[in-house]
């Protein structure tokens, strides 16, 4: 079996960086580079570089850097995979079964029947679409108009309506489809009593469902008549092998279209397709809807390829549900930054844009709370930590203080010590009692301390530096031993090197991507930050000779620690006890400093 490395390096090979990226961006060349405006981050000037020789970009506005894989996985919001198969298809490269299979075995079945249920989903689509410009669609057009939605905005949505139970299944079956596929992916359904099939969502408005890669994967169907709504406001497709509610968010793909035009510092998520629909006509592109289920992991990840801040704007009642604040609870461990907006009069986001207009609203997002001050508000609400009565007080105060333990605990470092002083504040309690609760209360689940410290020692600052020298083929800079490694970055990145060194061949710089696919842009930037400029070459060659006297100088160390603690354990009479003293003796002269 081919393995997946040299799969990666033979498609990075087929594509050359910046034309990929030029295909996207528009780019400039200033010497030996291409610069454009940075597409993850807004801004004017251009601070985004691809190199043609290293194969990979970096921004020095905002630090992210990779190599072409991760790009057009950044920029299409896709898997690593998926990244890798459309630079394979760019490339005309058929990437070996065993490339797939390293992460599905049955995907090419699966791949085929969910194209097919793609194609269905997009005939139906196109179907609901041209009825509702149809004659018969006129109910469908008078409803929407009747809640101020523009014809751009239809469009833009794809809006649709289905005209009764049975034109649908004609068109399909004239489409050469299976009745049994259209059932399979929910666009059917079939009578028990008598095994005919039906549209699902027959004579209601109909708004399609994307995917983030824009292929339409369920419908929502809002009854418009009474006789319709008897049965549900709202009909959606049932889940199917290419859809489910907890894993999609309703305008994913308009909020992906809007990352490519301009970096989105947030998304809003709110309860209802009308209220994105609403939302995007008064210009905010970048909301999407949870279909009436509380968030999930899976939406978590899709989020935050998209941005790192999400607003979270649910009514009132749904806000106060405990799942709610799960779902906000999901979204913080994703990475994500939480707030939480209220939208008064218990309106919907599309009420209150009718009602009060789209500056007003705009005010509500800028006054959305951080989670933690969200739970905090939710603690004033509960108990009347200011009331008069002294013993009422102390039982409010107590169940507060539990609260906002709670609370705390699920605090990084810095910010908990941000909400402890505000705790303290609102409480009157001091910043010391709160601590000493929050320690003894979890005595059994003890806090992790990073090794953060560390980051920065001369011994590790001395093997990025190496690292550096030899991945960019820099003429002094040969490795023959791996170090110590205190990171997974750093071993993987030393294994490739070795590996390199081992085979007599150069390494290359975008392979970094490759085998540390999962460090943090600060690790990737320690690499390629380093200033290798033919002008720095003297100071860098001696530098270079001096880290690796340092990284030698640190195994010493260890090693004489080592030697030390076996001295320890041994009888004095042992015959080992010369030898290891002999050992010892020779490591701690070779010590240059401690
Ligand atoms: P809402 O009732 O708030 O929907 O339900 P809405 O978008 O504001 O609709 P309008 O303004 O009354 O037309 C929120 C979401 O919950 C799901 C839908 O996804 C809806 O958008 N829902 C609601 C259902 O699936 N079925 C229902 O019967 C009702
Ligand atoms: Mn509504």
């Amino acid at each position: 079996m081919a393995d997946l490395t040299d799969i990666i390096q033979q498609v990075k090979r087929a594509n050359d960086i910046v034309d990929v990226v030029g295909s996207y961006l528009e780019l400039r060349q200033k010497g030996t580079s291409h610069w454009a405006r940075c597409p993850f981050h807004g801004e004017k000037t251009a601070s985004f570089c691809v190199s043609r020789n290293l194969q990979i970009y970096k921004c020095f506005g905002c630090g992210v850097s990779g190599d072409v894989v991760k790009f057009v996985q950044e920029y299409e919001s896709l898997t690593f995979m998926e990244a890798l198969e459309k630079l394979a298809k760019r490339a005309n490269i058929k990437l070996p079964e065993t490339a797939r299979e390293h992460q599905d075995k049955d995907y090419n079945e699966r791949k085929k029947k969910q194209d097919v249920y793609f194609q269905i989903m997009r005939e139906t689509a196109v179907f609901y679409y041209k009825n509702y410009y149809a004659d018969r669609g006129k109910i469908a057009r008078d409803y929407v108009e009747g809640r101020g939605f523009s014809a751009d905005t239809v469009k833009k949505f794809g809006i649709g309506y289905s005209p009764d139970m049975d034109s649908l299944v004609d068109y399909l079956i004239g489409k050469g489809f299976s009745l049994d596929d259209c059932a399979k992916c929910g666009v059917l359904q079939r009578r028990s009593s008598n095994g005919q099939y039906f549209d699902a969502l027959s004579r209601r408005l109909i708004i399609p469902i994307f995917n983030m890669q824009g292929k339409v994967i369920a419908f929502g169907g809002r009854g418009i008549t009474d006789d319709v709504i008897e049965y549900g406001k709202y009909k959606n497709t049932s889940d199917t092998p290419i859809f489910s509610k907890q894993n999609n968010l309703f305008a994913i793909n308009i909020a992906k279209e809007q990352k490519q035009q301009t970096a989105l510092p947030n998304i809003v998520i709110v309860e209802g397709y009308m209220d994105v629909i609403a939302m995007y006509q008064a210009g905010f592109k970048r909301a999407v809807a949870s279909m009436g289920t509380s968030l999930t992991q899976n939406q978590a990840n899709w989020l935050s390829r998209l941005t790192d801040t999400v607003y979270i704007c649910y009514d009132g009642d749904a806000a106060g549900q405990k799942a709610t604040i799960r779902g906000m609870d999901i979204l913080d461990k994703a990475g994500l930054e939480v707030k939480v907006m209220s939208v008064p009069e218990r309106l919907d986001p599309d009420e209150y844009i009718k009602k009060y207009g789209a500056e007003a609203f705009e005010k509500l997002i800028e006054k959305a709370l951080p989670l933690p001050d969200y739970k905090l508000q939710l603690l004033d609400k509960s108990f009347d930590i200011k009331s008069a009565n002294a013993a009422k007080r102390n039982d409010a105060l107590q169940k507060y203080v539990k609260g906002a333990l709670i609370m705390l605990r699920q605090l990084d470092d810095v910010r908990q010590t941000q909400y402890v002083a505000e705790v303290s504040r609102k409480t009157g309690f001091s910043q010391e009692y709160i601590l000493r609760k929050l320690r003894t209360d979890f005595q059994d689940e003890p806090t992790e301390t990073t090794v953060s410290s560390t980051q920065s020692s001369p011994e590790i600052q001395a093997k990025y530096f190496v690292a550096a020298c030899v991945l960019c083929n820099e003429s002094y800079a040969v490795l023959r031993e791996k170090p110590l490694c205190d990171t997974v970055f750093l071993s993987n990145l030393y294994d490739y090197l070795l590996k390199c060194y081992e085979q007599g061949e150069k390494p290359s710089a975008d392979m970094l991507y490759t085998v540390c696919p999962d460090a943090t842009d600060g690790e990737y930037d320690a690499i390629i930050g380093v200033d290798l400029s033919a002008g720095r070459k003297k100071q860098n060659e001696q530098y270079f000779n001096e880290c690796l006297q340092i990284i030698q100088n640190e195994e010493l160390l260890l090693k004489r620690r080592q030697l030390r603690e076996k001295l320890d354990s041994l009888q004095g009479d042992s015959p080992e006890y010369f030898e290891t003293l002999n050992e010892l003796a020779e490591v701690s002269g070779k010590i240059t400093k401690n």
